[in-house]
């Protein structure tokens, strides 16, 4: 069971921990117009760029959220965080390459992951009864994963279809090469009796004992998963906006 703390002005992260965040996208924390004023113009514009006011207002959050979070580890302004991008995409800290960090959202909420030094992956899903399933699963999941997610009750399959998911969205983030990684060639676990795990990797014959992968209640209507290298001793949770 976790428990979810107060977000800290100074997080003290520590070599082998992982922190998890999670925010209010729909109620932010801090005022709109705070989080407009921290951002970058590339970001200004991405805002700008969509059509519906609503999703502007949740881009808007999640990038000053994820400025502010991060700015707290760094200790510098929100607004100083540079932010640089792998080729698939993957944002990062140059002037800060030791802090590890990656960021999901769904639905009304955004998830962080930060620890040192470390590949680290994180994805949150609003579970959905009427996306998924079996059609899905064959399109995307291992073979392995598919016999489990059939084997379980049909009432227990948009659960364990998301749980799959995140956990394999997470790895694929941690290593950073969006959907070009082909997501057959490596499996986890989905059953809810199952801890989280990533069973194995196609070609890595050490993938299992070089990975540590949790899940984290993020909500109950969600599944959340974050993945690091190992070792991973520790994991702290902060939540920001919601329920305090
Ligand atoms: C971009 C991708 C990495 C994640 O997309 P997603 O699940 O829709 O979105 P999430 O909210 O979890 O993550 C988005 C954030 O991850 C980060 N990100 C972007 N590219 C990334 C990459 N290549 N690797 C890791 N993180 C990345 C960014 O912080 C991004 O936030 P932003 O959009 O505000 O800039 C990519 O994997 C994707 O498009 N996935 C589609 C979903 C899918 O088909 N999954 C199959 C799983 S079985």
């Amino acid at each position: 069971m976790i428990s979810w703390q107060a977000p800290p002005a100074r997080p003290a992260l520590l070599p082998h921990q992982v922190h998890v965040w999670r925010v209010s996208l729909q109620r932010p924390p801090l005022p709109a117009d705070m989080l407009w004023g921290v951002l970058d113009k590339a970001e200004r514009q991405r805002a700008q760029r969509y059509r519906f006011e609503r999703d502007r207002r949740r881009f808007v959050a999640a990038r000053g959220m994820l400025r502010v979070i991060l700015a707290r580890y760094a200790g510098i302004a929100p607004a100083a965080i540079h932010f640089d991008y792998s080729d698939h995409g993957k944002p990062s800290l140059s002037d800060f390459p030791e802090l590890a960090f990656n960021a999901s959202d769904s639905g009304d909420l955004m998830a962080l992951g930060v620890a040192l030094n470390r590949l680290l992956g994180v994805d949150i899903e609003r579970v959905r009864d009427d996306f998924g399933g079996l059609e899905i699963a064959e399109r995307f999941f291992s073979p392995a994963e598919i016999a489990s997610l059939r084997s379980l009750p049909p009432q227990a399959r948009p659960r364990a279809f998301f749980r799959c998911w995140t956990r394999k969205e997470a790895f694929i983030k941690a290593i950073g090469e969006g959907l070009s990684y082909p997501l057959h060639q490596f499996e986890v676990t989905l059953k809810p009796d199952e801890p989280a795990r990533l069973l194995r990797v196609v070609g890595e014959p050490d993938a299992a004992r070089r990975w540590f992968l949790t899940d984290f209640p993020v909500h109950p209507d969600y599944e959340g998963a974050v993945i690091a290298e190992a070792p991973v001793a520790d994991m702290a949770y902060f939540s920001w906006g919601i329920g305090d």
